[in-house]
């Protein structure tokens, strides 16, 4: 008997993960590999959260306060917002997931642009929800006038996902851009969609124009602000996210939200790290100086990559290596190198490369260095 299963399910193609650092050493009999595949920061997870997580141990018999409590308020004071307008995920991921859940029916359909990050397209398709995907310029950048038309011309329409700066191109939207978008979004069936404004690696950002999306959120009450530990706090083994909306839309979305969804120790941790400014500090400044090494680096070599406001940069392996960016991914891997093919996002021809420390930086660049000389 055939098991019966949904078509979108059946053709769902499930998220891509970089490649984990065991599996290279076990496959390549590299000891020494290194990892710039998956935005992680690579100073390691902050200090004060890992003593925390510690002290915290021998609680774990005990299940986690359900409602995030010691974690609201700290996101609360931190982030100038009330209790009632944060929601806590399982990493931001669970959020968008539970976002598409809680507004949208088998379907409907949400927006995106091209060589956006993948996990919307995916947690739509798990649900029956539909993507409709707008087209990016020759800067990658997202043409916001073929996606305000899409919303416009499609009443099934009831998600928007922009990431500002974008996973992977690190291109980013400025402030004028997203006002004139946000005003036009306001004219669209009463303002009614939802707008979520992914914030992924908003800490890192050093372009002025580029805003903080808070400024948008008494102007437009349907916009929903993604945001993550797994980045600049070094928590994504951790899984802490969280999204800071109205009440109204923070309301519905914890009707839906699974009670335990964070562990104790993702509370407890997630709480300490926020309080780590010096560790942020010194990731902040350990990315700034290794972007610049690689803008440098790359210039040098005549390797054309997309100005980055991320923790994340990437680069046109055709153009400046010859190959696609999974042979060029290839090639480094064989070197104990992990960088990140992103052909699944329609960029064939590009691989991301995370900041590193700087012994890893100078480890891929040396790779990538050789790999041009031949
Ligand atoms: C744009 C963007 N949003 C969300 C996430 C997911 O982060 P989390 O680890 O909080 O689930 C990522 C992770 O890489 C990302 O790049």
């Amino acid at each position: 008997m055939t098991l019966q299963v949904p078509d979108y399910i059946r053709s769902l193609v499930p998220y891509v993960p970089g490649k984990p650092i065991e599996e290279t050493q076990r496959e390549y009999k590299i000891k020494k590999v290194v990892k710039l595949a998956s935005n992680e920061n690579p100073l390691g997870p902050s200090p004060k959260a890992v003593a925390a997580i510690r002290k915290y141990l021998s609680q774990l018999h005990r299940y986690p306060d359900a409602s995030g409590f010691g974690l609201k308020q700290a996101l609360s004071a931190s982030e100038g917002v009330f209790s009632q307008n944060l929601v806590l995920g399982n990493g931001s991921n669970e959020i968008i997931d539970l976002l598409i859940r809680t507004f949208c029916v088998a379907g409907e359909s949400i927006v995106i642009h091209r060589a956006a990050f993948v996990a919307y397209q995916i947690c739509a398709q798990i649900h029956g929800v539909s993507t409709l995907v707008a087209p990016i310029d020759d800067g990658l950048k997202c043409n916001l006038d073929a996606l305000i038309h899409l919303v416009k011309s499609t009443e099934s329409v009831k998600l928007v996902f922009l990431a500002n700066p974008n996973n992977p191109t690190g291109v980013y939207l400025s402030r004028s851009e997203l006002d004139r978008f946000f005003r036009e979004m306001m004219l669209i069936r009463g303002g009614s969609v939802l707008v979520v404004l992914d914030d992924a690696y908003g800490e890192y950002i050093t372009a002025p124009d580029c805003p903080n999306p808070k400024e948008f959120l008494k102007d437009y009450p349907h916009l929903v602000i993604l945001r993550t530990f797994s980045k600049v706090y070094g928590l994504a083994g951790l899984r802490v996210g969280y999204g800071i909306a109205s009440a109204e839309i923070v309301a519905l979305l914890e009707k839906v939200r699974q009670p335990f969804n964070l562990s104790s120790l993702a509370l407890i941790g997630a709480i300490a790290a926020l309080q780590d400014r010096e560790f942020v500090e010194e990731s902040l400044k350990m990315n700034q100086v290794g972007m610049k090494l690689w803008e440098a680096k790359l210039l040098a070599m005549g390797v054309p990559f997309w100005k980055s406001q991320g923790n994340f940069i990437l680069i046109d392996a055709q153009a400046g290596f010859g190959l696609s960016g999974v042979d060029l991914f290839q090639k480094c891997l064989t070197q104990g190198v992990i960088l990140r093919p992103v052909a699944n996002y329609g960029l064939a021809q590009a691989l991301r490369i995370s900041i590193g420390t700087p012994a890893e930086n100078q480890r891929a660049l040396k790779v990538l260095e050789k790999l041009l000389k031949r």
